[in-house]
């Protein structure tokens, strides 16, 4: 959905922090004094320091976690929040330059303003966040004149040189010449560096294109010109084997526009791939990633382990999550954007704590919301790795990965900040494929998901119809009872304010293109975002609900039930007025889906709050093959009803 508009603040006084990427040679530390944000220098004040300490990370973390910021303040500091709000035009600079290796924990700023002659210190930990590898970094500052339009910002690299800035020469120079933001620059800390920057981050795991294959998906430093990038993996506490390793990576020229072409850009780094073949089904393997470096030595991450996917068809407990438009946010409450995603850490969260009681993670769009902030699809991969590193993390594209004009996407929008879909592409592994186009179907056990993607044409005629409707008539109904259909748009129904206002209840051309499918395919449960709210809608088609049951369905596939599940973290929308008579739950908090088949003839549905957990709306599905079978309206072959 679009950012709300709101001015666009502006800032008098900055201090930095500053962060070096070097090895411990620290041969590439530079002063920052001429960082240059448009002759920020000239303000630097001797009352003012800033200092943090230590000065390498990662001597007691093992590889190179992510840096999270916390600020603590001394007692005579009357601040408690934190936060930065962003306006939606002109873009927003980045005030602090995030190397890839670091995710965008970037501003600092104490909304009520601090006391006058009083200093915090602020701790820096290295997280990963599972309690593994955690160092803080403290940081004081001392400003006898602080007011409240005091800003901390981290610079990475810290050795930028703004005379090596060329705007649109699309090499990787981080690029914040053209900041419009013209702050003064008070002081500027000691360097601190990282011990490895290079090394492996964020594995994400994701379904490979057969039911058998995991595929992990990790950040690192190294091209394949100086490392080889692999997994070793196996059986839990078996001799462990090892599997090659993609990479990709891309540049500013791959970019559609800005804010991702400009100040937004950062090195990604580079994207691995590895595919963990012909797995047993539903057993433990571990694995961590690695890279063999040209002298033969190893760099190697730390441990993980998952679950792998059952047999399809399969007869066992199998449970699936869903939920959209989640995105991310800090801690502390700091961001270089206003908090627009305030439900996102209540979901993780959540999501962290269930773990273990649930199977596989369908985020159905709007994954970031970095909308061309190259780094916050670190700060992203960073926040979900407990989840992602244990179960599959299925992603499907949404308008915030892929719209921008004249590039293809079936809407003609900027939403996704001039990333057009490459970030999505790269950072996560669909078993799409062409991962350009953003569909794909995979399997779980009982389950049959067919995942489409609203920023591509689905109307008839169109490719991805086609493949809709091969993926749904590919399940084998007897083996795999539930159907689902996943897009990120609302195809399906919704009552939300923003589509009412324009007359409709989902996108144009949306279901009147595709209910002809569910009908013939009998899809169980249709799954949308996009709208940030939760709605329940009736077993429907062709807007007629073909029953009034609200709590337990069984028999014969008479509609498909369609639900809008983008509450998953991103600021709420709301309803229409009038409920209209297909709908028939409706929440305005953050929360996800998740299902819970216990059989090929029993299904549990669940709506649960993000904040507490609780079950908020529930329904079961109790129903035989034959019930599958059985002819509908419109549902079976005409041949068939003839006679
Ligand atoms: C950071 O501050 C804490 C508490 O004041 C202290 O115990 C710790 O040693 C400090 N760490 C560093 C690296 O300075
Ligand atoms: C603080 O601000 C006041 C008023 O602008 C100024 O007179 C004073 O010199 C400043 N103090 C320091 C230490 O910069
Ligand atoms: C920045 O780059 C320019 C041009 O290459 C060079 O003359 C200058 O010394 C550099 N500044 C620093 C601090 O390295
Ligand atoms: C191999 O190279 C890396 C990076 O240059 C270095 O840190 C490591 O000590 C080297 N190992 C050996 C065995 O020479
Ligand atoms: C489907 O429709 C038939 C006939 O109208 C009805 O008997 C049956 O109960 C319906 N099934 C469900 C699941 O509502
Ligand atoms: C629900 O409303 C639609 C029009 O919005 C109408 O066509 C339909 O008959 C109504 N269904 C029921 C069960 O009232
Ligand atoms: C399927 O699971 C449900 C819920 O646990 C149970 O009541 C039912 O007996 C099971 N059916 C079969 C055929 O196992
Ligand atoms: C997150 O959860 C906490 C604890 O339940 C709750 O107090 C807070 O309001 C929630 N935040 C949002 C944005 O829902």
């Amino acid at each position: 959905m679009e950012e709300s508009t709101r001015g666009v603040k502006f800032f008098t006084i900055v201090v930095f922090l500053c962060l070096a990427f070097a090895d411990v040679s620290g041969s590439s530390e530079q002063p920052l004094a001429d960082i240059a944000i448009h002759k920020a220098t000239r303000a630097l004040s001797e009352a003012v320091s800033i200092f943090a300490s230590p000065q390498l990370l990662g001597l007691q973390a093992k590889g190179l976690p992510k840096i999270k910021w916390r600020l603590t303040y001394r007692e005579n500091v009357r601040t408690t929040s934190l936060g930065w709000e962003r306006g939606a035009a002109p873009p927003l600079p980045i005030l602090v330059c995030l190397w890839w290796k670091v995710t965008c924990f970037t501003k600092l700023k104490a909304k009520q303003g601090l006391d006058f002659q009083s200093s915090f210190s602020m701790h820096m930990s290295l997280a990963y966040i599972k309690g593994e590898d955690t160092e803080w970094v403290n940081v004081t500052i001392f400003n006898p004149n602080a007011t409240a339009d005091d800003w901390v910002g981290v610079f990475s690299p810290a050795n930028f040189n703004s005379s090596t800035c060329t705007p649109d020469d699309g090499d990787d120079t981080p690029y914040i010449c053209t900041s419009p933001l013209k702050p003064n620059l008070v002081a500027i800390s000691n360097f601190i560096s990282f011990l490895n920057p290079k090394a492996p981050l964020y594995p994400r795991l994701a379904q490979g294109k057969s039911w058998n294959d995991m595929t992990v998906t990790w950040t690192s430093g190294y091209n394949i010109d100086e490392a080889v990038p692999f997994v070793e993996w196996g059986l839990q506490g078996t001799p462990q084997s090892r599997s090659p390793a993609g990479t990709l990576t891309f540049t500013r020229n791959t970019m559609c526009g800005p804010p991702a072409r400009t100040v937004g850009w950062r090195d990604p780094g580079f994207i691995h791939t590895s595919f963990l073949k012909d797995l047993w089904p539903n057993f433990v393997y571990t694995y961590r990633m690695g890279h063999i470096l040209s002298n033969g030595s190893y760099i190697w991450s730390n441990s993980y382990s998952f679950k792998s996917s059952p047999y399809p068809g399969q007869d066992s407990l199998q449970r699936v999550v869903v939920f959209g438009d989640m995105g991310k946010a800090e801690r502390d409450g700091s961001n270089e954007y206003s908090n627009s995603q305030p439900g996102a850490l209540n979901t993780t969260d959540q999501l962290i704590r269930d773990l273990g009681n649930y199977d596989i993670v369908f985020h159905i769009g709007d994954i970031t919301y970095a909308n061309g902030y190259i780094s916050e699809w670190d700060q992203f991969t960073a926040q979900v790795q407990p989840i992602a590193s244990t179960v599959p993390y299925m992603i499907a594209s949404g308008n915030h990965e892929r719209d921008w004009t004249n590039s293809g996407s079936f809407y003609d929008t900027t939403d996704s900040g001039g990333e057009c879909g490459v970030l999505a592409e790269t950072m996560f592994y669909v078993p799409a494929e062409n991962r350009a186009k953003f569909w794909y179907s995979t399997d779980y056990g009982m389950f049959h998901f067919c995942v489409a993607d609203s920023e591509h044409d689905w109307r008839e005629g169109s490719e991805q119809y086609a493949f809709i409707e091969q993926c749904l008539a590919s399940a084998d109904r007897q083996k795999q009872p539930w159907l689902i259909f996943i897009a990120h748009r609302v195809l399906g129904y919704s009552s939300a304010s923003g589509y009412a206002s324009e007359g409709t209840t989902g996108e144009p051309m949306g279901r009147d293109s595709l209910q002809k499918l569910w009908q013939k395919y009998k899809v169980d449960l249709g799954f949308y975002g996009h709208k940030h709210n939760y709605e329940r809608i009736c077993p429907i088609y062709e807007n007629q609900c073909v029953s009034s049951e609200t709590s337990h369905y069984s028999g014969t596939v008479n509609g498909t039930i369609h639900v809008v599940a983008g509450n998953g973290g991103k600021k709420l929308d709301t309803y229409s007025q009038q409920i209209p008579n297909w709908s028939v739950f409706r929440d305005l908090d953050y929360g996800f889906i998740k299902l819970t088949a216990f059989n090929h003839s029993s299904l549990l549905y669940e709506y649960i709050r993000s904040r507490d957990g609780s079950t908020q709306d529930s329904f079961t599905i109790s129903r035989d093959y034959r019930d599958v079978l059985a002819c509908v309206h419109d549902g079976c072959e005409p041949t068939t009803l003839a006679s």
